[in-house]
């Protein structure tokens, strides 16, 4: 890696230390994909940090929202929040969260919780429902960690989403009677939605779901040595399953639909997971 990168992963991870203080920074960060941005109200004590102080961090500005961390407590869970993530399809780098992840790594973070919209390719699994990602299918063969040197690159992804987490996800939502379908996302590169004949394949090949994310960061999580858990909001099913015109509005308005339940399954997931921390 060039010097410069280092040298920012290291500045946004003593920044970040810093800004919070006498506090210990939390171990468990949390990505917020549409529909889940509800769960910044929920930060107790936070202290924001824009993404513009962090060197490493890429600028974002979808939706006029500049991206914010912030370092806090949901219930009795130290988190750090991320509201804003750059996606592949903005400027076809698959690397474009590497700075951020690396950061995360660089400042003792150990579980990453990403969120997500996403399309069903089952009918059984509707819009509204969240989805427990437990395998992915990388279709956009292209790999955040190109230009990485060393055998650490060759990652194993036969967990790449801990399966000790989704045991722990599932206990906190059968808790509250919503027990969770767990699947297989497809990540397509965007931002144009698939077509009906894209969608028949995806089923073919075993994807329970798909959309536009998450699956670089996981990889570069993965390889920094963290552990991954990751849900999907369910937003719309896949082109030609309903009758719907699917549009980023669409997305959003189901996503700010659902969003609340979907948060709320969120906060008990996090303060499970915190137990878990605690008991080990
Ligand atoms: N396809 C891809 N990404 C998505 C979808 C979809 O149907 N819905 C929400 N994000």
């Amino acid at each position: 890696m060039p010097l410069e990168f280092e040298t920012a992963v290291q500045r946004s991870a003593a920044l970040l230390r810093e800004r919070a203080g006498a506090a210990a920074l939390p171990t468990t960060a949390v990505v917020l994909g549409s529909g889940w941005g509800g769960l910044a109200t929920q930060v107790q004590d936070a202290v924001e940090v824009p993404y513009g102080d962090l060197p490493a961090f890429p600028p974002i500005g979808v939706g006029g929202h500049a991206g914010r961390l912030l370092i806090g407590r949901i219930g009795a869970a130290p988190v750090m929040v991320l509201c804003g993530r750059k996606h592949a399809y903005e400027t076809g780098d698959a690397a474009a969260m590497k700075g951020v992840i690396r950061t995360l790594a660089a400042a003792g973070v150990r579980t990453l919780v990403q969120t997500n919209a996403a399309g069903s390719l089952d009918p059984a699994l509707p819009p509204g429902e969240v989805m427990l990602i437990a395998d992915h299918l990388n279709l956009v063969q292209r790999s955040p960690l190109v230009g990485e040197v060393g055998n650490e690159r060759f990652v194993d992804l036969a967990e790449a989403y801990s399966a000790a987490l989704r045991a722990r996800a599932q206990v906190a939502a059968k808790a509250l009677g919503r027990p969770l379908r767990e699947g297989v996302y497809a990540w397509m590169l965007g931002p144009q939605f698939e077509t009906p004949a894209e969608i028949r394949m995806l089923q073919r090949l075993g994807a329970d779901a798909v959309g536009m994310s998450t699956v670089p960061e996981t990889i570069l999580a993965r390889h920094a040595g963290l552990k991954v858990l990751a849900l999907s909001l369910i937003t719309n099913l896949g082109c030609g399953l309903a009758d719907v015109t699917l549009s980023h509005h669409q997305t959003l308005s189901v996503a700010e639909q659902a969003g609340g339940q979907a948060v709320t399954l969120l906060c008990a997931i996090l303060d499970a997971l915190n137990n878990e921390v605690a008991a080990a």
